[in-house]
């Protein structure tokens, strides 16, 4: 059957709205809500080989490795195993270490990203085991790595990657649990994870529902000449892809920061023509995100705020643009952060009257050096 983009206006429009359904596809089967863990069969790795990763490596290039360090987050916190993610472009050019005790982590939506494919060759070449997140069945990197988890986002076509990322997300998700749930993770942790996880979809689709008033949002925010994305912790890799969509479509200069860094340096940037966009979920670092915003607001930059309902901006509220995603477990609200950074990439590209679907200098997959 013929993919095509149907009644929206452009392929990054329909493969956003189709997030909900696609999300329910990757977990699809996956998930035993009884003893609160995955079921990755692919991985070909039995429960003792699970247990006997003591590191993971995540190699992925653009939104995949910004993605990639939100997956090494969830496996840090949740099985406790030391985890990174690298740019998959420079794993190969620095002789890297490549562990007999270390899990390799392939992503590409494509399985084809030549950079992504080398260094899945590079750790072979260096007896290294490596599973691939991949979205293109039959890719090449699905073809070369030693087991995987395909991600059943459907056919992307739009240079920036909507469905294929969220996809990746879950994916890295359930790896987090059933890699915790051989080790430490508790039954009832595991359990409360894949509620969690089972509840994203929907919630995908409510924050989607919010596409009219993100569009009043991004088209103000179109007007700037350069953004700063912050976020810290979880929310530093979405703040990351935040900026990354914002720049690949609109044109506009976005730089992602630690939110924590901003006094180091570039808060120098900070005016009433530099807006910002914020990542300040409610969590342990609330308080401190909170703060932040202050500083900015003092130096008279405009501000929105990713946010969720029970957070309280003191002052500042009615003073700042806030966007509510709905809670899910700690762990995993990541994702739910990410979604309306597309949509507001997405209109301030369609205010500026841009090609959405092939943005001038960009390819979909990149596949010569
Ligand atoms: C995403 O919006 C980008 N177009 C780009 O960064 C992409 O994620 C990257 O090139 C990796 O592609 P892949 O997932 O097909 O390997």
């Amino acid at each position: 059957e013929a993919y095509d983009a149907g009644d929206h206006e452009s392929f990054m429009h329909k493969e956003m709205l189709e997030q909900p359904a696609r999300a329910e596809a990757v977990l699809r089967g996956r998930l035993d809500d009884k003893f609160g863990t995955g079921h990755l069969g692919g991985l070909n790795l039995d429960a003792r080989e699970l247990r006997a990763i003591k590191r993971v490596k995540i190699l992925g290039c653009g939104s995949a490795y910004y993605v990639g360090q939100m997956g090494a987050s969830l496996i840090e916190e949740l099985a406790r195993i030391p985890a990174d993610a690298e740019a998959a472009s420079e794993f190969r050019y620095r002789n890297p270490i490549v562990e007999p005790d270390t899990l390799y982590v392939a992503v590409s939506q494509s399985g084809e990203t030549i950079d992504t494919l080398l260094a899945v060759q590079e750790i072979q070449r260096k007896g290294g085991f490596v599973i691939g997140l991949v979205n293109v069945v039959g890719s090449a990197i699905a073809r070369e790595v030693d087991g995987g988890i395909y991600l059943h986002a459907g056919p992307e076509v739009a240079v920036a990657s909507t469905k294929a990322l969220t996809n990746m997300y879950l994916a890295f998700a359930m790896l987090a649990v059933q890699l915790g749930r051989v080790r430490d993770l508790s039954i009832a942790d595991g359990r409360r994870l894949i509620a969690g996880l089972n509840a994203i979809p929907g919630q995908i689709d409510q924050v989607l529902a919010a596409e009219p008033e993100l569009a009043v949002v991004a088209k103000s925010l179109a007007e700037a000449e350069s953004l700063f994305f912050i976020g810290r912790v979880r929310g530093f890799p979405v703040a990351r892809e935040g900026a990354q969509k914002f720049k690949e479509i609109s044109y506009r200069h976005a730089e992602a920061y630690q939110t924590s860094e901003l006094k180091h340096g570039p808060l120098a940037l900070i005016s009433t023509a530099v807006p910002t966009v914020a990542i300040v979920p409610d969590d342990e670092l609330v308080e401190r995100n909170v703060a932040a915003l202050h500083e900015i607001a003092a130096r008279g930059g405009p501000l929105t705020v990713v946010t969720h309902a029970g957070v309280d901006l003191g002052d500042l509220a009615g003073k700042v643009e806030r966007i509510d995603v709905p809670k899910n477990e700690r762990e995993l609200d990541p994702i739910l952060l990410t979604i309306p950074l597309q949509v507001l990439a997405y209109h301030a590209a369609l205010s500026l009257g841009h090609d959405i679907d092939k943005p001038r200098n960009l390819a979909k997959s990149v596949t010569v050096e």
